[in-house]
């Protein structure tokens, strides 16, 4: 069975917007959890436009398994090692950015990924990369000595020809590296499926579909609710 981890950064950026305390992404991974999710996913961003420090240590506090989403930084491993979440993904960021656009570039930053690969490890954290489906980039993370790597499916999202293929040809090399294989970005009811097909994926992470799609099948019991009280 593929775990499915739920990204809950937009429950954060809703909350941003009008600067409240709601809605609470600890919340939303409470439930979540009640629901079947096996892990909680959050990306702490330099900028801290939608996760706080404080929702990371609340996350971390849950029962669950907490996959922290953080930049190749130093504030990043710090936190990381005193927080000790169940894994870290580390994955590119730029200011500037929508979302994580592409992969980490693990064969230019090789050298400063090894000492913090090393740190988190030594931590006790289980450590995956967020890639593209490269081979090379594939062989350097399984030099890097993570045990993990998820890979960057926004490309297939979008509908990229040749995009499942290269997945696949990346799933086989990563097992034959003997790293496990996680995948996320851009995934929707409507295409997971072949994903759900790679060759050993044990893990899916699914974020900004699933908050959204929460909006039309939650709308209905709140309207109901407020009707009711103001009955
Ligand atoms: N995995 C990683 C490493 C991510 O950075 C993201 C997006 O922040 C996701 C999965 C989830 O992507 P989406 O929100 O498009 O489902």
């Amino acid at each position: 069975m593929i775990r499915l981890g739920i990204n809950v950064d937009h429950v954060a950026t809703l909350r941003n917007a009008r600067g409240e305390h709601y809605p609470d992404p600890v919340r939303a991974a409470e439930l979540a959890l009640e629901h079947g999710a096996d892990g909680i996913t959050a990306h702490l961003r330099e900028d801290r436009r939608h996760i706080r420090d404080e929702d990371v240590r609340r996350l971390r506090a849950l029962s669950a398994p907490l996959n922290f989403e953080m930049a190749v930084t130093d504030e990043m491993v710090d936190m990381a090692c005193a927080l000790r979440p169940h894994a870290c993904c580390l994955v590119p960021e730029r200011r500037e950015e929508l979302t994580t656009e592409g992969g980490l570039d693990v064969i230019g930053l090789r050298d400063s990924l090894a000492p913090r690969v090393a740190r988190l490890r030594d931590a006790g954290i289980r450590v995956s990369l967020f890639i593209d489906p490269e081979p090379e980039v594939i062989r350097t993370a399984a030099a890097l000595g993570v045990p993990v790597i998820e890979l960057h499916t926004g490309s297939y999202a979008l509908g990229r020809e040749g995009e499942l293929e290269r997945l696949h040809e990346a799933a086989r090399i990563a097992a034959e590296c003997g790293l496990e294989l996680h995948a996320g970005h851009g995934l929707t009811y409507e295409n997971v499926s072949p994903i759900t097909r790679l060759p050993g994926l044990r893990e899916l992470n699914i974020g900004h579909f699933l908050i959204s799609e929460a909006v039309f099948v939650g709308l209905g019991a709140s309207v109901r609710k407020m009707k009711d009280l103001l009955s």
